[in-house]
């Protein structure tokens, strides 16, 4: 059997894809997107290293040809990201105080969402803010990236959002990590500063758990603890990156019929508990990250072994993981 569109399954919430601008270009992977997805992510093209490559100098040539690609086939935009410590130009990185950083950083938030406003739906506004243990991602952990937090303050994340809200009204704004369903202290760290934002007033209206998850974790009672804290905020939540790896060990060497059934399953389960713990009204969406295991981020996992994470195989066939997706909802 196959599932002629995943998001005919789906009542009243986005589902959702990333692309890259030649998956868009080319005609049947975005014939799959346009058959099965309502919303999109840039994969890429969204990310401050691409839009603002130097100072002030803002490239929406790509993005654009993205927002084009959407609108013309009635497609919604998730944009993906403004603040994060990856992807992010080196000129950046040379900001000299806390009132110049905070500068450039709001400057390129206030360009970026002005740019987009009325065509991007929703923004990951704050990417990746936390460590494992819950504390602030500072620059020992940034990959040479930038470490916002030592440069302004823990109220960069506040000051990102207030930003955000005022260049467009009508975007939803969303903190997005990955780990949150994997790691109690995570979680927790992102509860907390989202119910302090509540209560100083600044906007946010979601919560984004990436789910790069594996076959085995987080256990799926793990993963439904931590969408009912999410849930318990008040805020939406969102699934942005969804990819469920099956080759961890590197034990396999083919995807197998035994491996694609239980990555069905996984599938199925994630999307099941989303579904019976996050209220119709608080679901922010489902977004798997990439169209095919050919093109993911993760077809070659850290040890150089093969990966199958996404629900279409390397010659656009659609995988099992497709039908425990349509059959969860
Ligand atoms: C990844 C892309 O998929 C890769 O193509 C790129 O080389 C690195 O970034 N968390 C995120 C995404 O928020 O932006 C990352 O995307 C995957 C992890």
């Amino acid at each position: 059997p196959t599932v002629y569109s995943l998001s005919a399954f789906a009542e009243g919430f986005p589902i959702g894809v990333a692309v890259s601008e030649w998956n868009i270009r080319n005609e049947s992977i975005s014939n799959i997107v346009i058959q099965h997805f309502t919303q999109v992510t840039a994969e890429n093209i969204m990310k401050p290293e691409v839009l603002q490559p130097s100072e002030d100098s803002f490239d929406f040539e790509k993005s654009n040809e993205l927002v084009n690609f959407a609108q013309t086939n009635g497609i919604s935009i998730h944009g993906h990201t403004l603040v994060w410590h990856n992807q992010s130009p080196a000129w950046m990185q040379g900001c000299n105080d806390v009132l110049d950083c905070t500068n450039t950083m709001n400057n390129h938030i206030t360009k970026v969402v002005q740019h987009f406003a009325g065509e991007v739906d929703s923004w990951d506004v704050v990417n990746e803010a936390f460590l494992q243990d819950g504390s602030y991602r500072g620059s020992a952990d940034t990959n040479d990236g930038i470490a916002w937090v030592e440069k302004i303050g823990k109220d960069y994340i506040s000051k990102a959002f207030i930003t955000a809200r005022a260049a467009d009204t009508s975007a939803e704004l969303y903190y997005n990590d990955y780990n949150l369903a994997f790691n109690d202290a995570k979680i927790d760290a992102v509860i907390t500063l989202v119910e302090d934002m509540k209560a100083a007033e600044t906007p946010i209206d979601g919560i984004a758990f990436q789910m790069h998850v594996t076959d085995t974790y987080p256990t799926i009672e793990n993963i439904s603890a931590a969408f009912q804290k999410a849930v318990d905020t008040g805020l939406k939540v969102k699934l942005s990156e969804l990819d469920v790896r099956m080759n961890l060990s590197g034990e396999a060497t083919a995807l197998t019929e035994v491996i694609a059934t239980a990555q069905k399953n996984r599938y199925a389960e994630i999307i099941e508990a989303y579904l019976a713990v996050v209220p119709k009204k608080q679901r922010g969406g489902i977004s798997v990250w990439g169209v095919s295991d050919q093109d993911s981020w993760l077809s070659t996992n850290e040890n150089n072994h093969p990966d199958w994470p996404l629900m279409f195989d390397g010659d656009l066939n659609q995988k099992p993981a497709i039908l425990g997706f349509a059959d969860a909802m």
